[in-house]
């Protein structure tokens, strides 16, 4: 074992959601999911297993890391241990190349990236299934983020234990491009787990979401394998829309938009009605994400960058899965 390793993985973007968990304890989710991994923005971990440590040291961009991720980076190091039989504590260093929270799901990213290190560093031998298994129990779309292109991470049930994401279909399965409309430089207010835990025990139309779920998700994969764009653009739309109006019937609702993300979403709608094939999706938090055939890409990106209360605007396509770096390079983490 060489006691180090150092792993890099990309954001994923769900089509069809993930809102709410059959087991909490576990972290299984109550709805399947089928997401699209970037190929750009990145989160780069690397992970040493050192004697001499009486803690694991988390730094986040070379500061000592909130006590809170922290947290969570160790319970994640803990079952590495258990699994390697190891007893040495680790020091972790990440570094995201966007920025954090406000929903650009760094959570993904991070955990993905974490879990191939620490595995690595360990001497575990774990396929990608393992992986990405081990990264869901962390954060359930950071089992995404293991695998590039399209990915699936089915639904579990109450005391499932493994539940891994699996390969759906490579980057190259059908032209897309990935616009981000940044609308505003504040973090979110309420995160997904705490905001997802929210609805599920307060929100009237939580059971529907969690009924309708499977068969949106189901629109939404066979409009992929069949490379319908308009089909996608209505199913992923439609999941994207429930999941919020799920969360806002939440007591007190729960609002994730402010009123750029609304101009966005009426305009990408204007966008398609002048003839641009381009959807939207939105997350836990007031980014909107716009998906288009690569032709138009230029055209969308210029157009949303102009809009009132847009502060920047992020490109990407369909990208890799998490992989491992050399651990001996020189640009830290
Ligand atoms: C809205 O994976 O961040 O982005 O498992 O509690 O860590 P935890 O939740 P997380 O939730 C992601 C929610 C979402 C939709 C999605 O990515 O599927």
């Amino acid at each position: 074992m060489s006691g180090r390793a150092r792993a890099v993985a990309h954001p994923n973007f769900a089509l069809a959601k993930y809102w709410g968990k059959a087991d909490v304890a576990h972290n299984v989710p109550a709805v399947p999911s089928l997401s699209v991994t970037l190929d750009a923005m990145s989160t780069t971990t690397s992970v040493s297993f050192e004697p001499g440590l009486d803690a694991d040291e988390v730094t986040f961009r070379g500061a000592p890391a909130a006590d809170a991720f922290a947290a969570r980076v160790t319970r994640l190091l803990d079952r590495v241990r258990a699994e390697a039989g190891l007893g040495l504590f680790a020091r972790v260093e990440t570094a995201n190349d966007f920025p954090t929270a406000a929903g650009l799901a760094s959570s993904a990213s991070g955990f993905a990236a974490l879990a191939l290190a620490a595995t690595a560093a360990a001497g575990l031998e774990v396929d990608a299934a393992g992986v990405s298994d081990l990264a869901r129990r962390s954060s359930a779309s950071a089992a995404r983020s293991v695998f590039g292109g399209y990915a699936v991470l089915p639904a579990g049930a109450p005391g499932t234990t493994r539940l891994p994401a699996e390969p759906l279909f490579s980057a190259d399965h059908m032209p897309l491009a990935i616009t981000i409309a940044v609308t505003t430089e504040a973090e979110k207010s309420v995160g997904s787990t705490d905001g997802m835990g929210h609805t599920a025990a307060t929100s009237p139309y939580y059971a529907a979401w969690v009924d309708d779920a499977p068969r949106t998700f189901a629109r939404i994969r066979a409009a992929l394998a069949a490379r319908d764009f308009e089909a996608l653009a209505a199913a992923s739309e439609a999941s994207a829309l429930t999941m919020h109006a799920c969360a806002l019937a939440a007591r007190p609702g729960l609002l994730y938009w402010n009123p750029t993300t609304v101009r966005v979403l009426d305009d990408v709608r204007a966008m398609r009605r002048s003839g641009l094939a381009a959807f939207f999706t939105i997350d836990a938090g007031p980014h909107v994400k716009i998906l288009s055939h690569p032709r138009d890409a230029d055209a969308i990106s210029a157009r949303v960058a102009s809009l009132e209360g847009v502060v920047g605007v992020l490109r990407a396509a369909p990208g890799e899965g998490a992989r491992l770096l050399d651990p001996a390079a020189t640009d830290a983490p």
